[in-house]
C-alpha cells in the first residue's frame, strides 16, 4: 500500500494510526481527512513527516471532497466519529450524521472508486455489556447508548456494502483506549488532568466497580494495521488489550502516580444505562500476527507523565469550547 486515505485522522486514535504508519512504512503516503471537529486538532500529528502526509479539512458525509480524497488511494480507513457516550446521552443529531450518514457516504464514494481496503475502525461497545466471559467477532450486537448504536448502524451500514457491492470491507472493533492525545473529556485524561491541578475527579457513583478493558494507543494501531494488511475483507476483527480495570482501580492508579490522594475523589451522579462490563477476545486478530506491546503499568506510567509533560497541549483544550461542556456535564460538583 502506497497512498492510505485515514479519515479522522486528527483525533486521538487516527493521529497515533497516521504515525504509526509514516514510523513503520517508509514508502507509504498518508492522506488525512479530517473535519476538525472540538476533537480534531491539527497538533496531534504536528510533529510527522510533512512531506509523506497531506491534509485536508473535509467531512466524510460530503461526496465531493471524499471523492476527491480517495483519488489514488489504496485503501481508506475510517476513524472519523462523534465518539464520546456523555455527550451522545445530551443529544445525539451529530452521532447518527456522522456515524451512520458519513459512513454511508464514504461507502458510496468508496464503491465508485475501486480502492483495495475499506476498513471501519468500530468499537466494542456495539456489544453491550457482558457479566461473564468475553465477546466474539460472532456474538450478537446489542449496543446500549447512542453512541455505541450510532457505530453499530454505520458497521451495519458498512458491511452491507461488501455483500452487495463486493466492496473490500473490513471491521476492527477496539477497546477502552488510552495514551497521549486524547481528549480530555474521556476518563483517563480528565482525571489525570484534573489530578494535577488538584480539581476533583468526578466518579460516577455506583459505576465505581464498572469494568473497561484498556488497550494502549499505539497497540490499537498496530491491530488497526494487522487488520487492513492481514485481514479478510467481510471479516470483523477485535482489539482488545486484556487490561480489564474497575473504574475505581483506575482512578486510585492515576491517585498514584500523580501523587495525589483519595480526597480528590467525589461522587457524581451515574451514566443513565452504563454499561457495566465491556471484554471482547482478540484470539481472531491474534491469528494474524498481532499481539499487543504495551504492558498495563508502563502504559499508565508513560501515559499520565505524557500528560504532566504536555500541559500546553491539554491546558489550551480545556480553557476552550471544553469548559462550558465541562460545568454542563458536572453540574452537580459546585453544589
Ligand atoms: P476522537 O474523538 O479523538 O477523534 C475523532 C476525530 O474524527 C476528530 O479528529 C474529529 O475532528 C473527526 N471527525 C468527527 N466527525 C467527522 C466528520 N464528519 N468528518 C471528518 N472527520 C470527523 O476519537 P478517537 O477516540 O480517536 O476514536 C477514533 C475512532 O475509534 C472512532 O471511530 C471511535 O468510535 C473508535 N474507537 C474509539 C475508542 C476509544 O477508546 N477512544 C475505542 C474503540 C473504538
Ligand atoms: P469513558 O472514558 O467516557 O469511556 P466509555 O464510556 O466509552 O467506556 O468512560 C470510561 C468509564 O469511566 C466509564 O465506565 C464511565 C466512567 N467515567 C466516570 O466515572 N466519570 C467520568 O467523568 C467519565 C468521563 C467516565
Amino acid at each position: 500500500m502506497k497512498r492510505i486515505l485515514v479519515t479522522g485522522g486528527a483525533g486521538f486514535i487516527g493521529s497515533a494510526f497516521v504515525r504509526w504508519q509514516l514510523k513503520h512504512y517508509p514508502d507509504v503516503h498518508i492522506v488525512n481527512l479530517d473535519k476538525l471537529t472540538y476533537a480534531g486538532n491539527q497538533e496531534n500529528v504536528a510533529d510527522v513527516d510533512a512531506a509523506r502526509h497531506t491534509f485536508i479539512q473535509g467531512d466524510i458525509a460530503d461526496r465531493e471532497v471524499m471523492l476527491q480524497a480517495m483519488e489514488g488511494c489504496d485503501a481508506v480507513v475510517n476513524f472519523a466519529a462523534e465518539t464520546h457516550v456523555d455527550r451522545s446521552i445530551a443529544g445525539a443529531t451529530e452521532f447518527l450524521r456522522t456515524n451512520v450518514d458519513g459512513v454511508y457516504n464514504l461507502a458510496e464514494c468508496a464503491k465508485e472508486t475501486g480502492l483495495s481496503r475499506v476498513l471501519f475502525v468500530s468499537t466494542d461497545e456495539v456489544y453491550g455489556s457482558i457479566a461473564e466471559g468475553s465477546f466474539t467477532e460472532t456474538s450478537p450486537l446489542t449496543p446500549r447508548n447512542p453512541y455505541s448504536a450510532a457505530k453499530a448502524g454505520g458497521e451495519l451500514v458498512g458491511m452491507s456494502y461488501f455483500h452487495t457491492f463486493d466492496l473490500p470491507v473490513i471491521i476492527t472493533r477496539g477497546s477502552n483506549t488510552y495514551g497521549p492525545y486524547q481528549y480530555p473529556e474521556k476518563v483517563l485524561p480528565l482525571f489525570t488532568t484534573n489530578a494535577i491541578d488538584d480539581e476533583p475527579l468526578p466518579l460516577y457513583k455506583g459505576g465505581e466497580h464498572n469494568v473497561r478493558d484498556w488497550l494502549y494507543v499505539d497497540d490499537h494501531a498496530s491491530g488497526i494495521d494487522c487488520a487492513l494488511r492481514n485481514g479478510v475483507p467481510g471479516e470483523v476483527y477485535n482489539v482488545a488489550g486484556g487490561n480489564e480495570r474497575e473504574n475505581i482501580e483506575l482512578t486510585r492508579k492515576i491517585l498514584a502516580l500523580t501523587g495525589k490522594d483519595e480526597s480528590l475523589i467525589k461522587w457524581v451522579p451515574d451514566r443513565p444505562g452504563h454499561d457495566r462490563r465491556y471484554s471482547i477476545s482478540a484470539d481472531k486478530l491474534k491469528a494474524l500476527g498481532w499481539q499487543p506491546a504495551m504492558p498495563w503499568e508502563q502504559g499508565m506510567e508513560e501515559t499520565v507523565q505524557w500528560y504532566q509533560e504536555n500541559e500546553t497541549w491539554w491546558r489550551k483544550i480545556k480553557s476552550g469550547e471544553f469548559r462550558a461542556y465541562y460545568e454542563k456535564q458536572y453540574a452537580t460538583l459546585k453544589g
